[in-house]
């Protein structure tokens, strides 16, 4: 099967309704997408990321006024977020509705929703009469896409097109909110930030990313991780310690440190973490494809978005 890259919002809406999968833009990251309500489509997405069944789709929908089609519950908390911050990086997890097949939720009784906010996703999604079930369109436990060809350097033969609506702005994927009682509770930390959310809502509580949490199966620690063997920390004593080995360094802000790395990736010459996370995955990309043995990285300041960053980068730490 050829994969098409292009801008014509008309064939993904076809191809969708034909029960294909598309590659479609976000502000996160590119996802997979396909018919949520269709079982046999959602059982090709699985297919087509060499994805385990019992990791969950998040359900892309256009506004939150839909909400109620797919969830039989929309707490207060949860309306709260989704009036503050959809369209955006936040994916809230609510009781499932019926219409939700099984292997969306992998049988789970949360179907995890979120209202994207980039133009096209959102145009195409009005287009449709069904939300589209959307993991990130990466193979299962690699680096996230963040531009269409991301996509088709490695899903390229197995989807028939790729709707490409730019670089994505944000570059993590989404943060994950569920509801107990009055808390909220944070599973994955992502695009939107702990520090934006508790400024409107106040504190919230983290359940992140213990592999094997059932509320979040899809946590692993190691995922998001590149091929090539990455160290995290401080890069002085890295660089030391692999003296001699062909280097790849990820580094956060311009440095006069000199290195003879073979590839430097700077994440943000001013030290901007919004700019950091919009960069991440496309130089973990690069240097995993460079001509190095290995990939030292150091870690971003822990505040704001830098949480998620340096969360990605432990987990790709840990990936071997
Ligand atoms: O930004 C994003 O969230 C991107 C874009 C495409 O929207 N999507 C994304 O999907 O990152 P994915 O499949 O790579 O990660 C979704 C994670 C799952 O691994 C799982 O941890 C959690 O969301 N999840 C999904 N449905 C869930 C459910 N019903 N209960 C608990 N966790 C769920
Ligand atoms: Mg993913």
């Amino acid at each position: 099967m050829d994969t098409n890259i292009g801008s014509d919002l008309s064939l993904a809406v076809q191809l969708l309704r034909d029960g294909h999968l598309v590659g479609i833009p976000t502000e996160t990251v590119y996802g997979l997408a396909g018919n949520a309500l269709n079982p046999a489509a959602v059982a090709s997405i699985f297919e087509a990321k060499n994805r385990p069944s019992f990791d969950p789709l998040i359900v892309h929908i256009s506004d939150a006024s839909e909400v109620m089609r797919y969830a039989v519950a929309f707490p207060e908390a949860a309306r709260r977020l989704a009036t503050l911050f959809w369209p955006g990086p936040l994916t809230l997890l609510l009781p499932r509705h019926a219409s939700i097949p099984d292997l969306v939720t992998s049988g789970l009784d949360r179907v995890a929703l979120r209202v994207p906010a980039h133009g096209l996703a959102l145009q195409l999604l009005k287009a449709l009469d069904f939300p589209l079930a959307a993991p990130s369109a990466n193979p299962f436990g690699y680096v996230s896409p963040t531009s269409a060809q991301h996509v088709v350097d490695q899903l390229g033969g197995r989807i028939p097109y790729v709707l490409d609506g730019g670089p994505c702005a944000v570059g993590l994927e989404s943060t994950i909110v569920g509801f107990e009682a009055d808390d909220m509770v944070v599973y994955r930390l992502g695009g939107l930030s702990l520090e934006v959310m508790e400024a409107e809502v106040g504190p919230v509580r983290l359940a992140l990313n213990q592999s094997g949490n059932p509320s979040a199966p899809g946590m692993l620690t190691s995922h998001y991780a590149p091929r090539k063997q990455l160290f995290l920390g401080d890069l002085e004593a890295l660089i030391e310690r692999f003296d001699g080995r062909r280097l790849g360094i990820l580094r956060f802000q311009q440095s006069t440190q000199t290195t003879n790395a073979v590839l430097e990736e700077i994440l943000s010459e001013n030290g901007n973490l919004a700019e950091a996370a919009q960069r991440l995955f496309g130089a973990l990309r690069r240097l995993d494809a460079a001509d190095v043995d290995l990939i030292l990285a150091e870690p971003v300041p822990q505040t704001g978005l830098g949480m998620a960053i340096n969360d990605r980068l432990r987990r790709a730490a840990a990936g071997h």
